[in-house]
């Protein structure tokens, strides 16, 4: 029975402490727990992975930690997870392999600005007690320096060929930077009451509420468990199935995040109340832009404005109806076509809150500051005998192979991306922000393909000559200095990305090409694995 379950508050942890009115620096420690967690009211209590600044407190989502925008915060990510795995694990994709056992884990911030060594590579896992850890980990203690604007971001595993299973068992959780100074005069909705953090995310279980994954692939000769996307039929919000919230009549800001492996959602409300958009990742709009229909890819986020005093009904769905995978996939069924409900109680309220017109002003895109064009393909490898895909690559090359992306700290970059696949794949960039400024349809895009497989060298196959078709407009509430973007099939998406403070337009104020340098990725975390996932060296 969906809209049982009451929407959870996830739990806060303060990243600072307030003396003599003025927030000064905290440590945390943050631990990884098994756990068993209810996802709804008929559902026996499942197994998770989940993090908690003790084992009885932890969640899924794990707490939100609240960061103050200035005040650093260090936070020691613990691994206390048993020996065993919770769900399958497939050696032959690229991964961590812990030869004394245990479970692989290393923390990334998610839309983080912070020197590479705290930015939770790959490379840098660790098992419980830090008994064994992987070739690029330094230290147990991330220091995040929080310099950056404002806004949502999340933490969640990273370790490599591990992030989708262990995200799917609920390594993942939401951090927010607040600077009341800039933001109170904005007077959008806030307090825990009316400012809300969504954390989506798709899952199937078994009847006993144990976590359902896939144990055989599609092409189990090659790839014994990994499947190309998981597609889970229940859809929960802060790890309730299908909750319910009760609300006022008045404004809420709702931070939305698509903490999914694999699935899009195409958001609207039944009750046709619009989106009132003011961030998306982690930036500010320069002014808020309404949408009755949000796009959110996995990973992708979206700071919204609803103002339930418009409703003309007393409930409203919140309804998914993006094909999976995206764009061309199934239609969403009854089950995973919806989210949650907002249950908007009768009597009028007092809201002092508004949308004002006017948000936070960033850097302008300046493509013409840009100092080098880059080319980035996507391709998927499908098995000749069963023309399953086998594997994904980014440029054809793998994350071990030399970097080949090593911007300039300070700069700016035109990155031309370029799909070649079937489905839309959302590009990550650790540290920079980006934002797409073009899409161009590919004519002759099998000419072009067959080039590239032959010579992966898209100026020696004439990209120009091919990325002529019809522009595609990029919507106006995801114009704005984002982390994630969306990647249309057989398309060219022309991004521009700063490797520098896109608040104030200056450098980074730490060595941003230290060791071991970043990653960039498609966010479907089954590609991520498998290999869609390439070093980001910068370099001075
Ligand atoms: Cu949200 Cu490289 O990650
Ligand atoms: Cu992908």
């Amino acid at each position: 029975e969906m809209y049982v379950d009451e929407l959870p508050r996830m739990a806060k942890v303060y990243g600072f402490s307030m003396r003599h009115g003025h927030p000064t620096p905290v440590r945390l420690t943050v631990g990884m727990y098994q756990k068993k967690w209810k996802f709804h009211r008929d559902l026996p209590a499942t197994t998770v992975f989940a993090f908690g600044t003790s084992a009885g407190s932890a969640t899924f989502p794990g707490p939100t930690i609240e960061a103050a925008q200035w005040v650093p915060l260090s936070v020691t990510w613990q691994n206390h997870l048993p020996a065993r795995h919770i769900l399958p694990w497939d050696p032959t994709v690229p991964t961590a392999v812990a030869r004394r056992g245990g479970v692989p884990t290393v923390v990334h911030l998610h839309g983080g600005v912070h020197p590479s060594q705290f930015d939770g590579h790959a490379n840098a896992w660790f098992t419980a007690g830090f008994r064994e850890t992987g070739p690029t980990w330094t230290t147990p203690t991330y220091t995040y320096p929080n310099l950056q604007s404002p806004g949502v971001l999340w933490y969640h595993d990273h370790t490599l060929g591990l992030t989708r299973a262990n995200l799917l068992a609920g390594l993942l959780g939401a951090y927010v930077i607040r600077n009341p100074a800039v933001e109170k005069p904005l007077g959008l909705p806030c307090g825990d009451e009316f400012d809300r953090v969504l954390m989506l995310a798709d899952r199937s279980f078994y009847a006993d509420g144990s976590i359902y994954m896939n144990y055989t692939g599609d092409n189990p000769n090659i790839h014994p468990q990994w499947q190309p996307e998981y597609f889970g039929e229940a859809i929960t919000v802060n790890g309730k199935a299908w909750p319910f919230l009760a609300v006022v009549r008045r404004r809420y800001r709702f931070r939305i995040i698509n903490t999914s492996n694999a699935r899009y959602f195409n958001l609207s409300l039944t009750n046709g109340l619009p989106f009132h958009v003011v961030g998306s990742d982690t930036n500010y709009l320069s002014k808020p832009v309404t949408a009755t229909h949000l796009l959110v890819s996995v990973a992708e986020t979206f700071d919204v404005v609803v103002d339930f005093s418009e409703s003309t009904t007393t409930e409203a769905e919140l309804v998914n109806t993006a094909p999976y995978p995206y764009p061309d996939g199934d239609a969403p069924n009854n089950l995973n076509g919806k989210v949650m409900k907002f249950v908007v109680q009768p009597a009028k309220v007092r809201d002092d809150s508004m949308v004002p017109t006017k948000l936070l002003d960033y850097v302008n895109v300046a493509e013409e500051d840009a100092v080098q064009k880059r080319y980035i393909v996507m391709y998927e490898y499908d098995d000749a005998v069963s023309n399953l895909p086998t594997h994904l690559y980014i440029n054809g090359k793998r994350l071990e192979d030399p970097a080949t992306e090593t911007p300039r700290p300070g700069t700016t970059e035109v990155w031309e991306v370029i799909n070649l696949t079937p489905d839309n794949h959302p590009l990550h960039l650790h540290l920079a922000s980006f934002q797409a400024v073009r899409i161009r349809r590919l004519v002759d895009q099998d000419a072009f393909q067959t080039c590239m497989t032959k010579l992966n060298d898209a100026v020696r196959c004439n990209v120009s000559a091919h990325a002529v078709g019809s522009p595609v407009a990029v919507p106006e509430h995801e114009r704005s200095w984002k982390n994630v973007v969306k990647i249309s099939p057989g398309h060219m998406t022309t991004i521009v990305v700063k490797f520098l403070m896109v608040e104030t337009g200056k450098p980074y104020p730490f060595d941003a090409a230290g060791e071991p340098g970043y990653v960039y990725h498609c966010h479907i975390l089954d590609h991520e694995d498998n290999a869609m996932i390439r070093p980001l060296k910068l370099i001075k």
